[in-house]
């Protein structure tokens, strides 16, 4: 397996660092253009179906310069090559990481560790999409509920939204994700069993939220008088076996090498094809692969995703910025902030290298936003006054998909604005009225938000996560910070109902005794 040199063992991190003591710190956004009319080319580009302006953020010709060495010394696209080649580069659970492949064409050049799964991948492409029109067509079924949580409600969910105006009408989708019964029961109020499908999706078919709102459904459909798992049922996970035992027979597969957060473009995404169908489904796809292509690619001077990673090094491991902000001004892509929260926190939260040794830089920022102009009657006074700098993101969009007069040039004003806000500032009036300015953001344009569009973005965003991730050095595939939790839940159950304290710490003993009858 190509490894990665850790990136504070490189030459350019200790050229970084001084370059960050000696002009880093003092840099100045309203400067650095008044210096450097071509500023704006130089830090923005065109990458398939998504331009990127990276000029308002805090860094120089130098400085780029600097973490493309180290990307470089870093062995960054040989660990990009690996990947792609399919080479077990998540270590801790010796598996290839794959999901590009569920977006190549079927006839892509593949090489030898991926040629079968790639005729696997369309095989099971090509049920799963004739599978969505037939539901589609099918006009009894009005209501399609999608049980399942992280990587396997995420995506969906946030897709569906995002893509509604390509969604045939007549079906409503519900996701279900929290064992909180109340989701549940909410969603079921409204349901009739003959005009519902239920899909019960789950890489691992043991999530034990997934399973016990899965039974509940299963029951739910028994006792309202449904007869036909078969027709009312699909199960989406690598584990058929288990969706077998469970009483499902129509199920959809995918593989070890597709991460949780990585599966929207597997069968997890059947609900995506259900609103959009198969054609808008492989749009979607077709975006991510154009995006895969430039990633793989690119030279690293103009290959976006690369050129976001390193700015997201530059700004964690330098600057010391511990979040960032995302703000869609598009209501349509209101979950998209909770889908990328999983994918870079999850992926990047770590505190050993790919090794296991501890790292001493700090690694995956918070990640966090609302759909813009609402943020900015919330929290956009902390990122303009506060006294911590959170590099902010804008993701607008040039076309509306409305008519409404007068609307679209107001959220597009807003989201200029506030870019421009945060850069210039103002220090004429003083004291509660000042605004330092030189806060960076990036801002991202698409054309229309269409099925590429998105597919664009989100490859965009899963291979600036693989940069970060492969400069810090860090497994960025699995997850084991989920685990202690989980295994703890087990334990605690069982003693809310016996009062049973024995051998906890006094306050999980407090709070039990609590919240127990
Ligand atoms: O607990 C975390 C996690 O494993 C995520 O990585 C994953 O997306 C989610 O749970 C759901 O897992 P599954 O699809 O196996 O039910």
């Amino acid at each position: 397996m190509a490894m990665t040199l850790r990136c504070d063992r490189a030459p350019a991190w200790a050229q970084l660092q001084s370059a960050f003591e000696t002009a880093g710190r003092q840099f100045d956004l309203r400067h650095a253009f008044v210096d450097d009319a071509g500023r704006f080319e130089r830090f923005s580009q065109e990458a398939p179906f998504v331009f990127a302006d990276l000029s308002k953020g805090l860094i120089d010709a130098r400085t780029e310069e600097l973490l493309l060495k180290l990307a470089r010394e870093c062995g960054l696209e040989a660990h990009r090559d690996a990947m792609f080649a399919g080479e077990h580069i998540n270590n801790t659970e010796d598996r290839a990481v794959l999901h590009t492949l569920l977006r190549a064409p079927a006839d892509a050049p593949t090489g030898p560790k991926t040629a079968s799964e790639l005729r696997e991948v369309h095989a099971t492409l090509d049920a799963m999409l004739a599978y969505a029109e037939k539901v589609r067509a099918d006009h009894t079924i009005t209501d399609v509920v999608n049980i399942g949580i992280g990587g396997s409600d995420l995506g969906p969910q946030m897709a569906v939204l995002a893509l509604a105006e390509f969604a045939a009408p007549g079906k409503r989708f519900h996701f279900v994700s929290n064992v909180d019964g109340h989701e549940l029961a909410g969603v079921l109020q409204g349901l009739a069993p003959e005009h519902t499908l239920f899909l019960i999706a789950s890489k691992t078919f043991t999530t034990a939220e997934t399973m016990t709102n899965a039974q509940s459904a299963k029951r739910w459909y028994e006792q309202s008088g449904g007869t036909d798992i078969a027709g009312h049922f699909a199960a989406l996970t690598t584990n058929v076996e288990a969706a077998k035992k469970f009483g499902i027979d129509t199920t959809f597969g995918f593989w070890d090498w597709v991460g949780g957060r990585y599966s929207l473009w597997s069968a997890i995404g059947l609900p995506i094809a259900l609103a959009i169908g198969a054609d808008g489904f492989r749009r979607l796809l077709a975006g991510a692969h154009a995006m895969d292509e430039h990633f793989r690619t690119a030279p690293l001077e103009r290959n976006l995703p690369a050129r976001l990673g390193l700015l997201d090094v530059w700004y964690r491991n330098f600057h010391r910025f511990t979040s960032r902000s995302i703000a869609p001004y598009h209501s349509a892509l209101k979950r998209v902030p909770a889908y990328l929260q999983q994918l870079e926190m999850e992926s990047n939260g770590k505190q050993v290298d790919a090794s296991g040794k501890p790292l001493a830089f700090g690694t995956s920022p918070v990640l966090w936003g609302e759909p813009g102009t609402n943020g900015q009657h919330a929290y956009f006074q902390m990122l303009h006054q506060g006294t911590d700098v959170t590099p902010l993101e804008f993701v607008a969009v040039r076309d509306a998909s409305h008519d409404l007069e007068g609307h679209h040039p107001k959220l597009l004003a807003n989201a200029l604005a506030q870019a421009q806000a945060l850069m210039v500032g103002k220090l004429d009036e003083g004291g509660h009225k000042n605004f330092p300015g030189n806060r960076p953001s990036t801002f991202f344009v698409f054309e229309k938000l269409t099925p590429e569009a998105l597919g664009a973005f989100l490859a965009m965003y899963e291979h600036r996560v693989f940069t970060s991730g492969a400069l810090w050095g860090i497994n960025s595939f699995d997850q084991w910070g989920v685990e202690l939790g989980k295994v703890l839940a087990k334990d605690i159950e069982p003693r809310l109902a016996s009062g049973d304290i024995t051998g906890l710490d006094a306050s999980t003993a407090g709070l039990l005794k609590r919240l127990s009858r």
